[in-house]
């Protein structure tokens, strides 16, 4: 999908798409080494939009690895599933997925790579998408998610760094990665 689809549908639904442009492959790359995807044994994706973070996933991902994408937005869903076969998505909000049911039988998540626009979301969806995939998250798990540069000290990039410290252990900053727009580095927390 090209950046003038997802730039149709920041138009159309800016509050959930947060962007105008999808992640750059030095974010994607970066992205994968944060969250350390070459390792995964079962992979989430939140948001994947377009699939800018899903082909670096695709690459990265070791080949008997597990993936499920999680997308509100079903016009870049069925995108996705045509562009991806091998990969599973589901059109649902982070926030109400029922993750009982889907990781019956299932290896727990060890990897989850976010491309939501926390920043965007006000302090109750950013607490429930949290409160609703972290618990999934398996002992020892990453959590990888990028935050655009500057954008952080608005009062929502604030407060959603406060409720990452408050539900991870442990959550370190990357370097800015110039090479996006806009730049953007990442939060690494580990379960
Ligand atoms: C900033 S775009 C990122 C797209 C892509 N991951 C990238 O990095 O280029 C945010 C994506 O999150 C999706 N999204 C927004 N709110 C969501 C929610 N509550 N649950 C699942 N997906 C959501 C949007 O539809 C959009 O595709």
């Amino acid at each position: 999908m090209s950046a003038t689809n997802f730039f149709h549908e920041f138009i159309r639904n800016w509050k959930t798409v947060g962007a105008v442009v999808p992640s750059s492959p030095a974010l994607a790359e970066r992205m994968m080494e944060s969250a350390e995807v070459w390792k995964a044994r079962h992979i989430l994706e939140l948001g994947p939009g377009t699939g800018a973070l899903t082909e670096a996933i695709q690459d990265a991902r070791p080949k008997d690895s597990s993936y499920l994408g999680i997308e509100i937005n079903a016009t870049f869903a069925s995108k996705l599933e045509a562009r991806f076969p091998q990969m599973a998505f589901a059109v649902a909000g982070a926030q109400e997925f029922d993750f009982a049911s889907y990781l019956k039988g299932r290896e727990p998540i060890d990897v989850i790579v976010s491309g939501l626009p926390w920043t965007a979301f006000p302090r109750q969806l950013q607490e429930a998408i949290l409160g609703n995939v972290l618990p999934h998250l398996a002992p020892g798990g990453r959590f990888a998610t990028f935050a655009y540069y500057g954008f952080h000290h608005l009062p929502s990039g604030q407060r959603f760094r406060q409720l990452l410290h408050q539900n991870l252990p442990g959550v370190e900053t990357s370097r800015i990665v110039w090479a996006n727009v806009p730049p953007a580095f990442i939060y690494i927390g580990r379960m």
